[in-house]
């Protein structure tokens, strides 16, 4: 065995080149603005808006820093097991997220993200939001529900299903009563619904509709409010209340504005709270910004011209707590101020070269999260059925490639992690995001997600070998030996002998045993 000392004749020579390639590459780093790394002062959105005079009052973001010099908690994860939370912070100042720290902290049981920190001096913080009048109170989204990449690093975006929501009432230095602000918002075109009101901005005080121009919020999914909308969306809106504005007019009038459906948008909405709103979309992961409105406020009824916001955040849901929108969140800052489109799209490009990007690509037809499958029967009678939703019930029903648009995308699934056992799974409906399968009263049946134990449980699937030998049998989370099962073409969870006709021990086998396939709608 060698000891280093002695093919080193002079350690402490050793030593001093060391540190000054270590000050080199310091200095290196710190001028190119390396991967992970801080980058240089001034650099990051806050930094960006604060030096053109339009000072962040709200930054949140799960998947980085929003100031070069910040290095404080992005999220509060709470997991299951005990009820503990922990905080969630950056692998350096002005960096990326510490994922491996959730990963650790969850590892075993499953965790929500119960707050989004303010990064801004004004801890304008986002909490769960509670009950409103019009939804009940909202669960945390699950905290592993959409990993992706950024600077090169793992960590987690905010995946919504319906009755999910945050909100932190009475910010602080946050517009109100018709003073000027601007927001963007970094979310995804590829988990849109067209149910009220994915939203990230200023709202009420009071979870309630308290009128024309009380909201002022970045709204993006395919609701169309004012007829006609061109193209399918998913639109970057206006929700000043009572109504997603594409224009004054409320509906569209710029024809090429027909949305935006890529992977990672930038949304951007900003107003000066007394007679003109913009909004634009971008790529966030090339290119710059479209302006796709910039104009008068609303003229189509009184209440909006000045404006009435009362200075409150909300992310995922409508103003008075609608509920029913499912989206993804990345990052979003609020300014004070009205930002000018040259900060507008420096901030544009300081995203693009985060390098937003998915998982590796989970191949189709298979049960790794994130794939989409469909699910065919084994049993003899019934090997061109698949297990689709049909007026919410799950039954089974023969699919091919001659059957419609419509069928092949109810007989298609997306692969989630097991919303109450990560290693377990989840199915998401592949035509209404943000519905999965559960059962109840041991049927199974499409339901939208509401984020509470029960649900999570009820849709939760531990996969093991067909009992017949053939492809995959699918254990209920909460009730181990009974599995999912077609009895007269119903989809149930069914045990091998019981009270129920579809426990009938005769063909169980062969009808708790699924084909893993490829999903008819990709
Ligand atoms: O403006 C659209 C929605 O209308 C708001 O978000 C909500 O408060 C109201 O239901
Ligand atoms: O499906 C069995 C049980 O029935 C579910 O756990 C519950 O949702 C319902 O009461």
């Amino acid at each position: 065995m060698f000891a280093t000392a002695h093919r080193t004749p002079l350690p402490h020579l050793k030593k001093a080149l060391l540190a000054l390639c270590a000050a080199v590459g310091l200095l290196i780093g710190a001028l190119v603005g390396g991967t992970g790394t801080a980058q240089a002062a001034g650099s990051l959105p806050c930094d960006i808006y604060g030096s053109a005079g339009t000072a962040c009052v709200a930054a949140h973001s799960t998947t980085r820093a929003l100031y070069a010099s910040y290095n404080g908690p992005l999220y509060q994860v709470k997991r299951a097991s005990d009820g503990g939370t922990a905080n969630v912070g950056l692998l350096s100042a002005g960096g990326y997220a510490n994922a491996a720290a959730q990963n650790s902290f969850c590892a075993g049981t499953t965790c929500v993200i119960s707050v989004i920190y303010d990064q801004s001096p004004r801890h304008n913080d986002l909490f769960i939001e509670p009950a409103g009048t019009a939804g009940p109170a909202n669960s945390g989204a699950p905290a592993d529900a959409l990993p992706v990449t950024a600077g090169g690093h793992q960590v987690y975006g905010v995946s919504f299903s319906g009755h999910m929501g945050y909100r932190h009432t009475a910010a602080a230095g946050v517009a109100v009563n018709g003073q000027a602000e601007g927001m963007y918002m970094v979310t995804s075109g590829t988990h849109v619904n067209n149910r009220c009101c994915f939203d990230y901005g200023n709202a009420e005080v009071k979870i309630a509709d308290t009128g024309n121009g009380h909201m002022d919020a970045i709204n993006f999914g395919t609701e169309c409010w004012f007829a006609p909308c061109n193209g399918s969306g998913p639109w970057v809106q206006a929700d000043l209340e009572n109504g997603l504005f594409q224009s004054n007019l409320g509906h569209s009038t710029n024809s090429s504005d027909t949305g935006n459906s890529a992977p990672f948008v930038t949304a951007l909405l900003k107003n000066n709270g007394q007679n003109y709103f913009a909004t634009k979309d971008g790529n966030a992961q090339s290119g710059g910004l479209n302006t796709r409105y910039s104009g008068p406020e609303p003229s189509t009824s009184s209440g909006y011209s000045p404006m009435h916001q009362e200075g409150s955040i909300v992310l995922g849901t409508g103003g008075d707590n609608s509920n029913g929108s499912v989206g993804s969140f990345f990052e979003g800052v609020m300014t004070s101020g009205l930002p000018t489109d040259a900060a507008d799209n420096a901030v544009q490009s300081n995203i693009v070269s985060v390098g937003y990007g998915g998982r590796s690509p989970v191949a189709a037809g298979t049960l790794s999260p994130g794939s989409t499958l469909s699910l065919r029967a084994t049993t003899a009678c019934c090997t061109t059925r698949y297990i689709r939703h049909q007026n919410n019930n799950a039954v089974t029903s023969p699919i091919s490639s001659a059957s419609s648009a419509l069928d092949k995308g109810d007989s298609s699934w997306i692969v989630r992690p097991g919303l109450a056992k990560s290693s377990c799974v989840s199915f998401e409906s592949r035509n209404y995001p943000g519905d999965f399968l559960r059962h109840s009263n041991y049927q199974l049946f499409r339901q939208p997600m509401d984020g509470s134990a029960l649900f999570r449980a009820d849709a939760t699937f531990c996969p093991q070998s067909g009992k017949n030998g053939q492809g995959t049998s699918f254990a209920s989370y909460n009730f181990p030996d009974r599995f999912i099962r077609h009895y007269n073409n119903t989809v149930y969870l069914a045990a091998d002998g019981g009270p129920n006709a579809f426990d009938n021990s005769t063909s169980w086998a062969d009808d708790v045993s699924w084909a893993v396939s490829a999903p008819w709608t990709p």
